[in-house]
């Protein structure tokens, strides 16, 4: 849930340190800090509650001396509220060795006690201070053997960066359950939590494996497991580009992200559609086992939960086969049935959400085959699965998900069509018209994005509002909350989504002249019914914007506002309503004046756990299916050295 970044090479560590930290604050913002060896192996913490501007005003006032090897972090509170002292880097009371930590120790309390009895002094109330102190009291000159030895006794998620003074041109660095790659440079070496905070300076990445631990110098990445024994280095480059990971004249990444969604939508029909003809490469499910699957479950939070939705009505219309859905929170607590004739869904961005993990490995170690829906590449959940679907929507920096929610719906597409076409549920005319629907829907999105001031000035007249209603029904009704999920979580307004059938048992109450409701109803078989729906809510006064299709006549004499979509399936429809769903919460949030790019209290992905694990402590080397990683835009190259630079 934080943000870690480790540099070893010849330049000024500050400037790269803090500049690729910044990338990672979507990660955690409430604190962050820095820690260098100086021309002479002093250790130099300079740390700050708050966001990354307070650290650097901190720096101005402190200087710190030019030093080629650092580690920093930006921080999202677990054990500890936000403060300069729980801040990271923590370090042994000697002052000689400093580490950054993302994810938890689960035994620190006992770890805490254990080294308070030899007489260790601890400052913090972190989890992760146990760690630098750990490692000092079992150091004997090999820094690399101490943290092995460390490694062993943690339990629970980590990430580590760890410097040390006697080893001034060293980095080592571990994961267990928590994101960690390695940026290969020339004569330089990172460490990040995620790809966009390197690649100013490198686009060849190690994804650091759960269980592996890496000692890097300038010039060498050594990979080695926890208990010793040196793993081969697989070097990949990484497919997109700088600009991906940088705001590109865009006031927020979210809007920037938004308006990457035609782009995004066309890659994967490019990749995924050639010649009408489905590819669905990195299944890894045989098309006799696709035809012999009684159930689909599908696992997911948050927004790729409402994906997940989506993917239900999908499915079962297209291919009549029953889904479950089922946030991941939830269904790895609740002893699900599951057996080798269910395929299950996970869907998330960021492959590392820890429910969604947990949820997986549930159902796999249950008998089922598990698909990961994954837009980051490499990650645990894309490594752990049976089969990857990639979305390769590119780095979704923006904490409110918007693009990655739009390409999981394209996979759910996808996945059905194919479904459809090995089990013959659906006429070939029309597979094909939908399938000509979804290659044109790129233009489609274009269009709605040339009227994104109109939405703008929609959600500029309805900012004062303090409650929403988003009501939606059949495939739209994943819609409506999806579109409450965003209002809320930029925005701050409380925001229900509802089938809007819903409203008479209950909340209808709700209805007055202070509410907005939007409602949600492009031409669909639910039209009239959700149009009743609209009544309903003008005979209480209720202010209604409505999402609805092109030359709806009827709507604008309903209505307050109107935002057009464009014509298309009913069942596609969630595709189209989704955009000025996410303008609409966004221009919102912005004429509110609400931070955007850090909404207060959340940051992503969500890799701390949501209670404690039924599987118990999380140790190294889960047991999952490792299948090979399909990684179809990357490339893979053998370790190679690198001249150092002088
Ligand atoms: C972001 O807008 C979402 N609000 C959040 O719910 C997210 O979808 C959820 O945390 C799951 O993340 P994942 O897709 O990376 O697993």
């Amino acid at each position: 849930m934080c943000g870690i970044v480790g540099y070893v090479g010849s330049k000024d560590a500050l400037p790269i340190l803090i500049e690729s930290l910044k990338k990672l604050e979507y990660r955690g913002y409430d604190s962050s800090g820095v820690g260098f060896l100086d021309h002479k192996a002093n250790l130099v913490v300079r740390k700050s509650k708050g966001k990354i501007r307070n650290l650097e005003e901190l720096i101005r006032t402190q200087p710190v001396p030019f030093a080629h090897t650092g580690i920093s972090h930006t921080r999202w509170a677990t054990h500890g509220f936000p403060s300069d002292i729980n801040s990271h880097p923590h370090t042994d009371s000697k002052h000689h060795i400093a580490v950054v930590h993302n994810g938890i120790i689960e035994n620190y309390q006992e770890l805490r006690e254990e080294l308070k009895k030899k007489g260790v002094k601890f400052v913090s109330e972190t989890d992760s201070e146990v760690i630098p102190q750990l490692i000092a009291s079992v150091y004997k000159g090999d820094l690399a053997q101490a943290v092995r030895q460390t490694l062993l006794r943690l339990k629970g998620t980590f990430a580590l960066g760890v410097i040390s003074r006697d080893n001034p041109d060293c980095l080592v660095a571990a994961r267990v359950g928590s994101p960690l790659i390695i940026g290969v440079g020339d004569g330089e070496n990172f460490i990040a939590s995620d790809v966009p905070a390197i690649l100013d300076y490198t686009r060849r990445v190690i994804y650091l494996q759960d269980g592996q631990m890496a000692v890097l110098s300038k010039t060498s990445q050594e990979l080695f497991t926890f208990d010793g024994k040196k793993v081969k280095v697989k070097i990949d480059t990484v497919s997109f580009s700088v600009t991906a990971a940088r705001k590109e004249g865009y006031a927020h990444f979210m809007l920037k992200e938004i308006h990457e969604q035609p782009l995004v939508l066309e890659q994967m029909i490019n990749l995924r559609l050639k010649n009408g003809k489905l590819t669905l490469e990195g299944l890894g499910i045989s098309d006799d086992s696709l035809k012999n699957i009684r159930k689909i479950l599908v696992v997911a939070c948050g927004t790729a939960y409402h994906a997940g939705m989506v993917g239900k009505y999908i499915i079962e219309n297209l291919v009549r086969l029953p889904v479950e859905v089922d946030t991941s929170s939830e269904y790895r607590y609740r002893d699900p049935l599951v057996d080798r004739h269910t395929l299950v869904l996970a869907v998330s961005q960021s492959g590392e959400t820890a429910d969604t993990l947990a949820a997986a490995r549930e159902a796999h170690a249950k008998g089922a085959k598990v698909i990961a829906i994954c837009n980051v590449v490499g990650s645990s959940l894309a490594r752990e699965a049976d089969g990857i679907l990639y979305t390769y929507a590119g780095p979704e920096i923006g904490v409110a998900s918007t693009k990655a929610y739009s390409a999981q719906l394209m996979m759910f597409y996808l996945i059905a069509l194919k479904l459809a076409q090995l089990r013959k549920t659906l006429p070939p005319k029309r597979s094909k018209e939908l399938i000509s629907q979804l290659t044109n829907m790129p233009s489609l999105y274009k269009e709605i994005l040339r009227n994104t001031q109109h939405i703008q000035k929609i959600a500029e007249a309805n900012s004062h509002f303090g409650c929403f209603l988003f009501l939606g029904r059949h495939v739209n009704y994943p819609s409506a909350l999806e579109g409450a999920l965003k209002l809320k979580e930029i925005s701050y307004i409380p925001a229900e989504g509802y089938a809007a059938g819903e409203m008479k048992h209950g909340p209808i109450a709700l209805i007055d002249e202070y509410r907005a409701v939007v409602c949600i109803n492009p031409q669909s078989h639910v039209y009239e019914k959700m149009a009743s729906n609209i009544q309903e809510i003008r005979a209480r006064k209720g202010n209604v914007i409505a999402i609805a299709t092109q030359g709806d006549v009827q709507v604008k004499h309903n209505a307050d506002f109107v935002v057009e979509i464009p014509l298309t399936d009913e069942l596609l429809s969630p595709l189209t309503v989704i955009l000025p769903l996410q303008l609409l919460a966004y221009f919102i949030a912005l004429k509110r004046g609400c931070y955007v790019a850090h909404p207060r209290i959340f940051a992503k992905p969500l890799t701390v756990v949501s209670g404690p694990s039924m599987l118990g402590p999380v140790r190294y080397l889960h047991p999952g299916n490792f299948n090979a990683i399909y990684r179809l835009n990357t490339h893979r190259q053998s370790k190679r050295h690198h001249p150092a630079r002088h």
